[in-house]
């Protein structure tokens, strides 16, 4: 099995590009089952779980055409099979989003309930609760959710707690029921506006998206669009972190630093010299990094995709930091690794404790989780001597040539069997 090999400590210097964003470009391209009519998406980055998004919807019944690297056209003229089986769901939890679209289209969808996964239980009740307002009848049977609708009626529906995939799930079948629906409580990341964006190209009537309550009136039909996916606002931040934790400076271009003001504030908060422009960033370590907390939260505030990457720097900041989980119960998998690579961190229920400054020596380390990987590569980039990182399949799955992309900044990384 591929591992990472990384020899540090790393110095970076040169930029760095940025590629369009995962979890943006996972429900743009589910949004295309509900059209019969083709969609074309720009920016789509190379990363397993847009393979695995693909595979899902062929099997759908959509016919998927690479027009070039980061352009593809998705078009599902029939839905053949209203399923998404277990086989599929358990490698990619984002194959939830086939549910909203497939019974808002076709009257009825069998998904796979997702299950646990290395961060949390992670429930989906919230999208469950959402369909059944909007008139769907679901049941769960050997672990399948299956929802039946004849039509699904504009509703009124407020979220109890505010879910990325649970809104855009919701959002979707909204545009094709009867009448208006205001959904309340959403989540108001930029992925979710870039979806939004992308269903008012396809004809549907959204209003309210970035804001927690997002208006739908239902239309019959939706038709075709082409659309760019936004940059990675996790992948912008995590070079922006490896800058820092290599005592460097680097440029990260054709990324959106508005997506990412509160962590960028926190970046300069613990001394990061950062100028950026609207689509660049240039950051710089500053001769010693300080400690500051942080709190993950829903959009705006600072992501819990982002709180692996920034333990890994606060290993390195002169000071103690308190990081608190607020998003995932499980989310500290990456800190046991940190540990035997000499981090000094206590975790008590969500919150983990960084004691810093400690220097890091490279160990045999093993990733856990896709963000928990980012973590362990940016602590290597710090640490004395050769680290070697296992399971990287877990990065594959959503950074666009990391490897590459770090070696060309001048890190001595390399992918090893
Ligand atoms: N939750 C419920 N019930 C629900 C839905 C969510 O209790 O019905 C809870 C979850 O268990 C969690 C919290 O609400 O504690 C937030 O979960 P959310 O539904 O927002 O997460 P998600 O939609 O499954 C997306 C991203 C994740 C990212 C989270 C939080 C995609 C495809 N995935 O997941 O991305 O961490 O939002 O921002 O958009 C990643 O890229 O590494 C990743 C895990």
């Amino acid at each position: 099995m591929a591992k990472i090999k990384i020899t540090g400590p790393c110095r970076l210097e040169g930029s760095v590009t940025i590629n369009g964003a995962k979890n943006a470009a996972l429900p743009c391209m589910a949004a295309s089952l509900l059209t019969e009519s083709s969609i074309t998406l720009n920016n789509i980055p190379n990363v397993k779980d847009v393979d695995t998004l693909a595979s899902l919807l062929n099997f759908i019944g959509a016919e998927i055409n690479k027009k070039d690297n980061n352009t593809i056209n998705i078009e599902c003229k029939k839905i053949k099979n209203a399923l998404a089986p277990y086989e599929m769901v358990k490698t990619m939890r984002a194959s939830i989003l086939a549910l909203g679209p497939l019974v808002a289209r076709n009257g009825y969808a069998k998904v796979s309930l997702p299950g646990g996964c290395a961060i949390g239980a992670r429930p989906v009740e919230q999208h469950l609760k959402g369909l059944e307002k909007l008139g769907a009848d679901i049941t769960i049977e050997h672990g399948y959710i299956i929802a039946h609708a004849n039509t699904l009626q504009g509703t009124e529906f407020t979220f109890d707690k505010i879910t990325v995939t649970g809104t855009e799930n919701i959002m979707m079948a909204a545009t094709l029921a009867k009448g208006h629906t205001i959904i309340y409580n959403c989540a108001r990341e930029p992925e979710i506006e870039n979806l939004g964006q992308l269903l008012i190209k396809m004809g549907a009537k959204i209003n309210g998206l970035g804001t927690d309550t997002i208006h739908i009136e239902g239309v019959n039909n939706l038709y075709s669009a082409q659309h760019s996916i936004i940059p990675d606002r996790i992948e912008t931040g995590t070079y922006a972190i490896a800058a820092l934790i290599c005592n460097s400076k680097i440029k990260i271009k054709n990324c959106n630093p508005s997506h990412l003001i509160i962590p960028l504030k926190k970046l300069q908060e613990i001394g990061a010299n950062i100028e950026f422009t609207n689509n660049e960033i240039l950051i710089q370590s500053p001769e010693k990094l300080s400690s500051a907390n942080i709190e993950t939260n829903p959009y705006p505030n600072f992501p819990t995709d982002l709180q692996a990457q920034y333990m890994s720097l606060m290993t390195q900041a002169y000071g103690t930091s308190i990081i608190k989980e607020n998003i995932f119960e499980n989310r500290f998998m990456h800190v046991g690794e940190l540990l035997r690579m000499g981090a000094n961190i206590n975790i008590s229920g969500s919150i983990a404790t960084v004691y810093g400054k400690t220097n890091l020596l490279g160990a045999n380390v093993m990733a856990t989780d896709l963000r928990a990987s980012a973590c362990l590569i940016l602590a290597a980039l710090a640490a004395k001597g050769e680290t070697i990182i296992d399971r990287i399949y877990h990065l594959e799955r959503g950074y666009v040539n990391l490897v590459e992309k770090l070696s060309s900044l001048g890190a001595v990384i390399q992918k090893i069997n």
